[in-house]
């Protein structure tokens, strides 16, 4: 076929443009949605992989500049916030034991600073460590050290500022971070899927968020994979793919499905299945990523996000629903020769399962939303524990090396998925159910009005970080705590 240099080029990561989309004329507005969509000159193009950077002897030094750029967007040229010139920025590539070393120079005009979302390293110092700032021209040095067990999969970076971090991941600052498999998982070819949505105004500017669309959290008109609308993505009958999808919407969940195409998902976030699963759909919540195995089978398939109901909020003034569309995301088309089918995934380690283990502490976090008496003055209040982010405030205090259960609940009418920073979270329990294998996250959705339990071991580091609601306007507004490991 005619693009197998292009395939080989994308199986050795040898792209070495940032993911921004090429061509087109500009928008068409569908008058019935009021979205725009991309003239049909912009989709359709190849799916392009961010510029991967790949540790070697146990060690990777990257410099990442955040700095507002003009991109070409869904046939467009718009201006963004971008890492090092791409939406989404560099892949990184780690393995267990590696150091990453990130020298972060801030570009843009607001405060800002850098966090390896999901990864298991130290919150302190130069480490993960939330409360750096990094002032508009200023620069800082992370790094962080993997311990030599730390768990393979897909993991991201992103801006965590309070009050700053929805504006900024909206813009475009993100970019994924992959711990390899100790053991490979043979496959034809590994692809980066980044989905994030964006909104512009005419002038090619991201647009402000109001603050109803804060309340309920912003969800933009386009939705992108790896910064290109509807790209197209091809392979050949039995090829396997791996697809590390990651879920970088400030607010959206995603509903994913690839019908006609069969799909085996590896595990979510850091955790791992015992052994894959296959599965029709996956839904992640902002935060949430996919370890995913995609087996093509002839015909064209469509990536689509299916219309995901998170609730309702605004109160009686304004009261809406917050559930997207569905959309397309992106075209799979498989044709060709057959080519032999692959062994089987290798058997991965059975996950570590704390539900018989002895619980050291309980706690409750609930979650809450309301009207007036938000921090700046803002309609709305978003609090765990009636209280919002006080960077003076230590919320939680946990014993080092303890394994504690938390139940979450969620007294509002919109979904919240809670994340916690370092340590990942197991599933114990949903709604009154418990839960029957050993699931591992590190972003955990909190359905509307209900109860989920996660149990938590405190191990490997001590030191101050933090919790949130992963809608990251819920996160600006305060919905976000801080946790100290003593
Ligand atoms: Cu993905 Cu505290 O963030
Ligand atoms: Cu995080
Ligand atoms: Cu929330």
């Amino acid at each position: 076929m005619a693009d197998i240099s292009r395939r080989n080029a994308l199986i050795l990561g040898g792209v070495g443009i940032g993911g921004v989309a090429i061509g087109g004329t500009g928008f068409v507005v569908n008058q019935q949605s009021g979205r725009p969509q991309a003239s049909e000159g912009s989709r359709g193009v190849a799916l392009v992989q961010p510029t991967e950077m790949r540790s070697t002897n146990g060690m990777l030094t990257v410099a990442l500049e955040s700095s507002p750029q003009q991109v070409s967007i869904a046939g467009r040229t718009v201006r963004a916030l971008s890492y090092n010139g791409g939406v989404p920025g560099p892949t990184l590539r780690l393995r267990a034991g590696d150091t990453l070393n990130v020298n972060l120079r801030n570009g843009l005009t607001d405060p800002s600073n850098l966090h390896v979302h999901g990864l298991h390293v130290s919150p302190e110092n130069n480490g993960d460590n939330m409360f750096v700032m990094v002032d508009p021209g200023g620069s800082f040095d992370y790094q962080y050290k993997l311990p030599a067990n730390h768990p393979p999969g897909v993991y991201w970076y992103h801006p965590h500022h309070h009050g700053y971090v929805a504006d900024q991941v909206f813009g475009g600052l993100y970019g994924a971070i992959i711990v390899e498999d100790p053991e490979e998982i043979p496959a034809t070819r590994e692809r980066v899927v980044v989905i994030s949505d964006m909104t512009f105004d005419s002038s090619g500017t991201i647009s402000a968020a109001t603050e109803m669309e804060k309340m309920s959290g912003r969800e933009g008109e386009l939705v992108l994979v790896n910064g290109q609308l509807s790209p197209a993505l091809s392979a050949s009958p039995g090829e396997r793919e791996r697809w590390r999808v990651i879920n970088a919407c400030t607010s959206r969940y995603l509903r994913l499905r690839l019908d006609g195409q069969q799909l085996t998902l590896l595990g979510i976030d850091s955790g791992r299945f015992e052994s894959p699963r296959d599965v029709d759909e996956i839904v992640l919540a902002p935060g949430n990523r996919a370890d995913l195995l995609v087996t093509a089978l002839a015909g064209t398939s469509t990536l689509r996000a299916l219309r995901y109901n998170r609730g309702a909020s605004g109160g009686m003034m304004g009261a809406r629903t917050t559930s997207s569309a569905d959309v397309a995301l992106a075209t799979f088309a498989v044709a060709g020769t057959d080519t032999a089918a692959f062994t089987a995934v290798p058997e991965q380690l059975a996950p570590r399962d704390l539900r018989s283990a002895a619980v050291t502490a309980r706690r409750e976090l609930r979650f809450a939303m309301g009207m007036g008496g938000g921090m700046g003055g803002g309609m709305m209040s978003a609090t765990i524990n009636d209280r919002t982010f006080d960077a003076t405030h230590v919320d939680t205090t946990v014993q080092f090396n303890s394994i504690e259960e938390w139940t979450l609940t969620n007294t509002s009418t919109l979904d919240h998925p809670l994340h916690l920073h370092v340590w990942p979270m197991q599933i114990i329990e949903q709604n009154g159910r418990p839960v029957d294998s050993a699931i591992w996250q590190d972003v955990v959705n909190i359905p509307a009005r209900s109860i989920v339990r996660v149990r938590i071991a405190f191990d490997d580091f001590s030191g101050r970080t933090v919790y949130h609601c992963h809608i990251l306007d819920h996160e600006d507004a305060g919905m976000m705590g801080i946790i100290q490991a003593i």
